[in-house]
């Protein structure tokens, strides 16, 4: 083999991959067109094309800048690259009370809106796909207080005193206590007669969290993985 096809081949061997899995994806998925819903398939009508905006993009990209994709993951697998669908919470909810079984794969509009996918690197921590959801069901009444306490320090729970999750004190606000103490304000050193309140940034990344919540009905056609009617079945 001489020098010239040595490098013919290194070049198809990545550039082949390269357009296998960047270009051709890329190019599928930047502009996605909206997907109708089908009369007589489908229990509802319209089309589907749900987009994230405003307040959570802002909470995405302090979620991005704290490299929070390191340790979680933002993506129920397909059921062929594994078994998402089946672990507790992370796709939906097996059995909400209003809806029924909720659970689902993601799909590229989970994602639009955003700059880049934050798919995750490693699951360090949980799948952070349907986190709202899970926050609301335990916490239907002070969910957003309780998000505020974790952002601060995630050891402040007792149930995950072992936690590696890191600690954001530094998009937390010291202000002296005018009147009333914040409803928000969280426990931490902090001098009398101050308190410890959410800054813009610790407020936009709580209600990105929140906004985590993609387990609602895609059209049939993207549902690759439906639940079954029949509960037998
Ligand atoms: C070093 C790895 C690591 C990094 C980086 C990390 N986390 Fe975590 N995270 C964990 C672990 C482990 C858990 C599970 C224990 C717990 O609840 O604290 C967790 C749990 C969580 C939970 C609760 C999930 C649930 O289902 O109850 C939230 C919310 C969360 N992390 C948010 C964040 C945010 C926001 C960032 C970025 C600022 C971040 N994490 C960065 C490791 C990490």
């Amino acid at each position: 083999m001489n020098f010239r096809t040595f490098a013919i081949g290194l070049t198809a061997s990545f550039g082949l991959a390269w357009l296998a899995v960047v270009v051709v994806p890329f190019f599928k998925m930047r502009d996605i067109a909206p997907v109708a819903f089908q009369e007589g398939i489908d229990p509802q009508s319209g089309i589907y094309h749900p987009k994230t905006s405003g307040r959570v993009v802002n909470g995405y990209q302090v979620y991005a800048e704290n490299g929070c994709y390191q340790c979680h993951t933002q993506v129920v697998r397909p059921t062929y690259a594994g078994n998402d669908l089946g672990r507790a919470d992370f796709a939906g909810i097996k059995d909400d009370p209003d809806r029924g079984d909720t659970r689902r794969e993601s799909n590229p509009f989970d994602y639009k809106g955003l700059d880049y996918a934050p798919v995750g690197v490693s699951r360090n921590g949980p799948d952070l796909m349907n986190y709202g959801r899970r926050l609301l069901r335990a916490h239907p009444t002070d969910a957003e207080q309780y998000l505020y306490r974790r952002l601060y320090n995630p050891r402040f729970d007792p149930a995950v005193s072992w936690s590696n999750c890191p600690s954001l004190p530094f998009l937390f606000e010291k202000k002296e206590i005018m009147g009333q103490k914040s409803d928000h304000a969280v426990e931490g050193k902090v001098k009398e007669g101050f308190e410890i309140i959410p800054g813009p940034k610790a407020r936009a990344l709580a209600s990105y969290l929140m906004s985590l919540q993609h387990d609602d009905a895609v059209p049939a056609s993207m549902n690759y993985a439906p639940a079954p009617t029949n509960p037998e079945g």
